[in-house]
């Protein structure tokens, strides 16, 4: 088995040590998956009087078994609790803030007005609390929580600010899909990190963290690294969330075994899609149903990131073609499981670009370009802005205006490498993506899609925002998102 130790030695030698990952003695060399899966507390909004209190505070949280390190965490050492929220009903978040600096909350997936999405515009100020009415009106999906304060959403999430949201319309039992939280339907946030020698993480933006987003060379799984799942013998649904600040997963199973893809980020497909593996960018979520009914423990891999750039790519594939642990599954459980696959779930609406009013292009380029008027963007202790058609992103700047209640085609192109472009307060569908029509697990809505080249996307506008509270695009490579990579516009 290949350790961590070799992997962070082999991408160091190529990409330089202390660039793309700084530090690496704080973390395990070889995986030995005894740590349990942490399972995020619960809350189901429901039963809480629908009524949501999320405390942003700084924390801290052993990573290692060692001393703990200073982290972020949402009423929680990391993380937040997993909100579940039934369609229909009327939530109030409860947002304090006790960090110490400006953050704010964004609902990414949650199609909210833009005055309640929690985007760079409703900073909520240290001491303060913010409380947002949610009402829920959507198709059963995963969305996710995290902070999107102006030139610092990269650092805040990284020190640990993330949380999964569950929206439930009913669906589940209809279908017959895993739905017992914990058991057999199991949040996985994904993401990477770099740690210190005495255990603490380490985020230094330097010029090329910036350029190629900041990467760690240690996975963690729910704030673990390496753990261990005891699952059902039977159907497992995994709720997958790409929480990086950068990093593209490519998962497969270490036997290779098939697995379905029954949603992504806005809703579920048309019918499970069969894969043996999945490319996760950052900021999407896939649902998928594994198959442990023949009772064999397996381990849940990831490969060498293709999507960082020419140099990266060659680096890391060179060096290292060999795919990494994330975490182990053992169907030990004695959990009554789902045996069946369902054979359609819900059939998402066709794709109609004949009733899209226009078309705009959006060119992401992580190449130089020009600051903005403001000229604020110089940040970060790294002279890069980054843009979106050329322009560096102002908060005092509308960029587009949309009417609401109207589909348009964007067409979204990337400059430098591959974005993961998101979309505020509204989904779409993929038209064609590097002009090929997407694979089937790509078919449904969603409100994230890693560009490579060119993406053609149906965006549904049904969401308003005004140009007080604006909604965003942009690249969810969080260190790109901080340098200016996001635009805003209105929807009236
Ligand atoms: Cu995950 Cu602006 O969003
Ligand atoms: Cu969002
Ligand atoms: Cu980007």
């Amino acid at each position: 088995m290949l350790t961590r130790r070799q992997f962070a030695v082999g991408s160091a030698t190529i990409i330089g040590a202390g660039v793309l990952s700084s530090g690496r003695a704080g973390k395990a060399d070889v995986l030995d998956f005894r740590t349990p899966l942490p399972i995020p507390k619960l809350i189901d909004a429901a039963k809480e009087g629908n009524s949501v209190r999320l405390k942003a505070a700084s924390s801290r949280h052993s990573f290692f078994n060692a001393t703990p390190a200073p982290t972020y965490g949402y009423s929680a050492s990391l993380l937040g609790p997993v909100i579940r929220l039934r369609r229909g009903d009327e939530v109030e978040m409860v947002v304090e803030n006790m960090l110490g600096c400006d953050t704010t909350v964004h609902w990414h997936g949650l199609a909210v007005p833009g005055a309640f999405d929690g985007g760079p515009h409703q900073v909520v100020r240290p001491g303060e609390s913010w409380r947002p009415v949610l009402k829920i009106d959507q198709p059963a999906s995963t969305a996710w929580y995290h902070p999107h304060a102006h030139h610092d959403i990269a650092r805040q999430v990284y020190m640990g600010l993330a949380g999964l949201i569950i929206v439930d319309d009913g669906s589940d039992s209809l279908h017959n899909l895993p739905r017992t939280y914990g058991i057999d339907d199991l949040p996985i946030i994904l993401q990477d990190r770099s740690f210190a020698p005495d255990g603490s993480l380490v985020y230094s933006p330097s010029p090329l963290s910036v350029t190629y987003g900041s990467r760690g060379d240690t996975i963690i799984v729910n704030g673990a690294v390496g753990p261990v799942a005891r699952v059902p013998r039977g159907l497992v649904r995994l709720r997958i969330l790409d929480g990086a600040n950068a990093r593209n997963f490519y998962l497969r199973f270490s036997d290779r075994r098939t697995f379905h893809v029954i949603a992504s980020d806005s809703g579920m497909l048309g019918r499970p899609v069969a894969v043996r593996e999945l490319r996760i960018s950052p900021g999407e979520r896939f649902e998928i149903l594994v198959d442990f009914a023949d009772r064999r423990a397996v381990t849940l891999e990831t490969g060498p990131d293709e999507e960082l750039g020419a140099f990266g790519a060659m680096a890391e594939r060179r060096i290292n073609g060999e795919y990494e642990p994330v975490m182990r599954f053992e169907p030990t459980g004695t959990h009554p499981a789902v045996k069946d696959l369902p054979a359609r779930l819900v059939e998402p609406a066709a794709a109609d670009p004949a009733r899209a009013v226009g078309r705009r292009q959006f060119i992401l380029d992580s190449g130089m370009c020009m600051p903005s008027d403001h000229g604020d963007e110089m940040h970060m202790g790294a002279d890069r802005v980054m843009c979106i058609n050329g322009k560096s992103h102002d908060p005092a700047r509308i960029d587009e205006n949309v009417e609401i209640g109207t589909t348009e085609i964007w067409e979204v192109f990337s400059l430098g490498m591959a974005h993961p472009f998101h979309i505020h307060g509204a989904s779409f569908r993929i038209l064609s993506i590097s002009d090929a029509p997407p694979p089937a697990h790509l078919m449904g809505w969603k409100d994230v899609v890693l560009v490579e080249e060119k993406a053609e996307l149906l965006v549904a506008f049904n969401r308003p925002a005004t140009a007080q509270c604006p909604f965003m695009y942009h690249c969810h490579i969080l260190e790109h998102e901080d340098a200016g990579m996001m635009g805003q516009y209105v929807c009236i």
